[in-house]
């Protein structure tokens, strides 16, 4: 429908015109009384083809007022146009954007795209900041998926470096008696943070840890044994967060793996004039002026490896193992720059690369003045989620009987773990994002519950209506309600927005769109009765409660959020 209405409009201008090339946007309008979509291309083209906006809109208009689903056509002010469809257009438009809710089958045969995020530094418990990389990165590869492509979804943690040495070092000196395997992540944290207080008083310490570290890279069986029972620990509370948060990976093939890799790139630099000898023999690449990218480190002067050369194995071999479509990696801001020398770098070695993306996160920011003052420490994420577990359950108890449920305490979980996960994935990435618990439990705003709250409210109808899922022809005798229009032209959305925020992989976009589901489905509800009303009317109204719930059940998954049948 939409594609025919922008071919429609092309070739009544260059019918009328002779204007060739001209890409004709319709737009969903904001309120009924606008039409369902409308244009301002002959504002836009009048000075080109010489005659007032108006004339050229009447033109449009009356091509437009003859196609086989528009219902009426009008010219609106200085030169719009705008367009109603038929009912019968609109819900067959409503049952195609519904078969979106069902995800395309993967085409397992073409090449992956590599999705990356989360990459927590091991050793240490995840912090809520890492929160944003981790939920962002798990919605874009969602919708990868869901659009039927081959996703690998990959957790490339910090499980190399001399954080191990650190920690070592640590544990020899004011550990217990308890072999290492006996700890927990927090005991391990606070080896950690030892350290670094024991290092303000005594310096010399940090070159203990680096020698650790080296002793570690060159094979010593106890560093070994103890970097591995650090590794295990850290992972197994890792993916019991993972899990809450309903998030996946399909490797973690870490930092440690390319241990082995990276003599071979250093070579292969070396012998391509890549990278050249810097400051006491440390490698490093040098970028044109025009870059304004500075010096790049691949090779400390003592002959240590870094982060970035691992980045450059890890990049040989996602290309030579998974010949990958794309690569994207999920990351804080503060990573911008490594990236790109990164990516100049391979191109500098002439690598062929696929298409990348460093999808870049804001900051995280809290509202609430005590999170934020806590300097240097870490905000464990798992304190964060059973606060707002917590939170939820009261909320719950409050509401009293507004709140229908026969398990408290698993709604909780969805709606306090929801909260925080929704409320960061509905803000755009490329701010800071804000951590405010008023907001991310507001029972009416653009929250986790609201939307389980409409999901639910909405499956409640559809049991009660007994909507066996399928309307019939009588559906489109009768017209549309102002609240059933607005509805209805949210859901023939779906499918364009999904696609807009999986491509510029912005799932705020979903999110905002899953909001305005919510707020034009509740004024429907409101407004006009469902259950009790004609049969005819009776059963659309229950294909557009269906419809809402599917949509707003899929989208929300696709967010990493769950939804309650009741609530
Ligand atoms: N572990 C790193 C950190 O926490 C992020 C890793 C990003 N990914 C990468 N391929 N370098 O700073």
């Amino acid at each position: 429908m939409f594609d025919e209405l922008s071919q429609c409009t092309t070739r009544v201008l260059a019918d009328t015109y002779s204007m060739t090339d001209i890409s004709v946007e319709w737009d969903v309008s904001g309120s009924v009384e606008h039409g369902d979509v409308s244009t301002s291309i002959a504002l836009r083209l009048a000075t080109k083809i010489g005659k007032s906006p108006r004339d050229i809109a009447q033109v449009i208009c009356t091509a437009i007022g003859m196609l086989p689903f528009v219902e009426r056509s009008e010219l609106a002010g200085p030169g719009f146009v705008n367009v109603w469809f038929t009912v019968k257009e609109l819900l067959r438009q409503a049952q195609i954007s519904v078969s979106y809710s069902e995800p395309m089958t993967v085409r397992t045969k073409e090449a992956p795209v590599i999705v990356e995020y989360s990459q927590p530094n091991i050793a240490k418990p995840l912090g809520a900041h890492h929160l944003l990389s981790t939920i962002i990165g798990q919605a874009i590869a969602n919708m990868h998926r869901h659009a039927g492509y081959h996703v690998l979804t990959w957790n490339y943690t910090g499980d190399w470096g001399t954080q191990f040495g650190k920690l070592a070092v640590s544990y020899r000196r004011w550990g217990d008696d308890r072999p290492v395997k006996e700890y927990s992540i927090d005991e391990l944290l606070n080896l950690y943070v030892r350290f670094h207080k024991e290092t303000e008083k005594d310096i010399s310490l940090e070159g203990e840890g680096r020698a650790a570290f080296r002793k570690l890279e060159e094979g010593d069986a106890e560093l070994r044994a103890f970097w591995r029972d650090v590794v295990s620990i850290t992972k197994s509370s890792l993916s019991a967060l993972y899990d809450r948060l309903h998030v996946h990976f399909d490797t973690d093939i870490s930092e440690s793996f390319y241990e082995g890799k990276m003599q071979p790139i250093l070579e292969e630099g070396v012998k391509k004039g890549v990278f050249t000898e810097g400051e006491e023999g440390a490698l490093i690449v040098e970028f044109p002026e025009d870059t304004h990218l500075p010096p790049y480190m691949v090779r400390k002067s003592d002959g240590a490896t870094l982060y970035a050369t691992r980045d450059l194995a890890q990049m040989r071999y996602r290309i030579d193992i998974y010949h990958p479509e794309s690569i994207l990696i999920c990351t804080d801001r503060a990573q911008e720059l490594h990236f790109r020398q990164l990516i100049a770098t391979c191109q500098k070695l002439q690598w062929v690369l696929p298409h990348f993306c460093n999808v870049l996160v804001g900051r995280m920011r809290f509202a609430d003045a005590t999170m934020s003052t806590r300097k240097g420490t870490i905000i464990r994420l798992e304190r964060i989620l059973d606060e707002a577990v917590g939170r939820a359950m009261s909320i719950i108890k409050d509401r009293g009987d507004l709140i229908q449920t026969d398990d408290p305490k698993a709604l909780a979980e969805m709606m306090g773990v929801g909260s925080v996960v929704y409320g960061i994935v509905s803000q755009n990435r490329n701010a800071d994002i804000t951590f405010d618990w008023e907001k991310f439990l507001h029972f009416d705003g653009n929250s986790a519950p609201y939307l389980q709250y409409t999901y639910a409210r909405a499956r409640s109808v559809v049991r009660k209506g007994e909507w066996n899922g399928s309307p019939t022809d009588a559906l489109e005798t009768e017209n549309f309600t102002g609240h059933e229009r607005d509805l209805v032209n949210t859901l023939i959305q779906f499918p364009r927005v999904l696609e807009e925020a999986r491509m510029e992989y912005m799932p705020h976009i979903l999110a905002q769109y899953l909001f305005l589901l919510c707020q034009r489905f509740n004024a429907f509800y409101n407004s006009d009765a469902i259950l009790r009303s004609s049969p005819i009317e009776r059963e659309r109204r229950l294909f557009l409660t269906s419809s809402t719930a599917s949509l707003l059940k899929t989208g929300g998954e696709l967010l990493c959020l769950r939804f309650p049948e009741s609530m």
